[in-house]
């Protein structure tokens, strides 16, 4: 990763879609949104208010109706290895070891020779060493969760959409995990977006918690949270955080 000042800035965004009966669909609306390198943003808000909506367009997989949504002061028009996506399911290869999943975008963009050690560094990282040759049958879920984050991390993303890629995995599996990727932040500090529902989750891992308000999608809190890790998830601090994202997540 280059060192520098990573920005990633959404102005106004709009984002609708066309029903069945021709209606429109508002999934994000006015949603302003700044982030800068080295941060961790979690996205909290009501099932449907356009958290997945958003990390695609910050991917470049959809673009919005209206607004500006600008990374280094370029607007986003595609996707780009530079912003990795890691989806709620782990797509992995089932034909593939766990290593060759890993390796797998080095190899399709040409580059696998020369970033070849970071396939063992990413699994390392992510706590696989020992599973290289499995395939994904025979690792577990939360093992799969593992890969598919060190199958983007290998990429050297400066941008990180990770899309509630622990919610299917046991409390403390997820802990571990967890902890994996604050190790990772502090290794290449990127930018990490996270999609959650867990508020602990939230509070544990982000300096920042932005809650949107049910559909259409907009910003209505955004909490910051100053606590030095490692974070106590007992202490009162850490309790009161927890109770201040769910007071800005009262809609009625
Ligand atoms: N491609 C699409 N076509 C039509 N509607 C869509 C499309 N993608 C998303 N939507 C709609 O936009 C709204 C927001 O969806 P999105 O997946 O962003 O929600 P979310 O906040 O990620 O929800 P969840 O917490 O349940 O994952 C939903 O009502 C969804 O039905
Ligand atoms: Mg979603």
């Amino acid at each position: 990763m280059v060192v520098s000042n990573h920005h990633l800035i959404a102005q106004g965004i709009k984002r609708a879609f066309k029903t069945d009966d021709g209606t429109e669909l508002v999934a994000l609306s006015d949603f302003d949104f700044e982030v800068k390198q080295g941060e961790v943003v979690a996205l909290i808000g009501p099932s449907g208010c356009g958290k997945s909506t958003f990390l695609r367009l910050v991917a470049g997989l959809d673009t919005p109706q209206s607004g500006e949504l600008t990374y280094n002061g370029s607007p986003i028009t595609g996707p780009d290895p530079n912003r990795g996506f890691v989806f709620q399911q782990a797509n992995l290869y089932p034909w593939l070891t766990v290593e060759k999943n890993v390796a797998f975008g080095l190899k399709a963009n040409g580059t696998y020779k020369e970033n070849r050690h970071r396939v063992q560094e990413m699994i390392d990282l992510m706590g696989l060493a020992g599973f290289e040759k499995s395939y994904p049958h025979q690792i577990s879920g939360g093992m799969a969760a593992r890969v598919a984050i060190a199958q983007t991390l290998v990429m050297d993303p400066d941008v990180l959409l990770l899309d509630e890629p622990l919610s299917a995995l046991d409390a403390f599996t997820r802990a571990v995990i967890q902890d994996e990727i604050l190790a990772m932040c502090v290794k290449f500090k990127p930018i990490v977006l996270l999609v959650t529902h867990d508020i602990e989750e939230a509070v544990y891992l982000a300096d920042r918690v932005v809650v949107l308000s049910p559909r259409p999608g907009t910003k209505v809190a955004e909490i910051p949270v100053d606590l030095p890790h490692p974070r106590d998830r007992i202490s009162s601090e850490f309790i009161a955080k927890r109770h201040e994202i769910l007071d800005a997540l009262r809609f009625e």
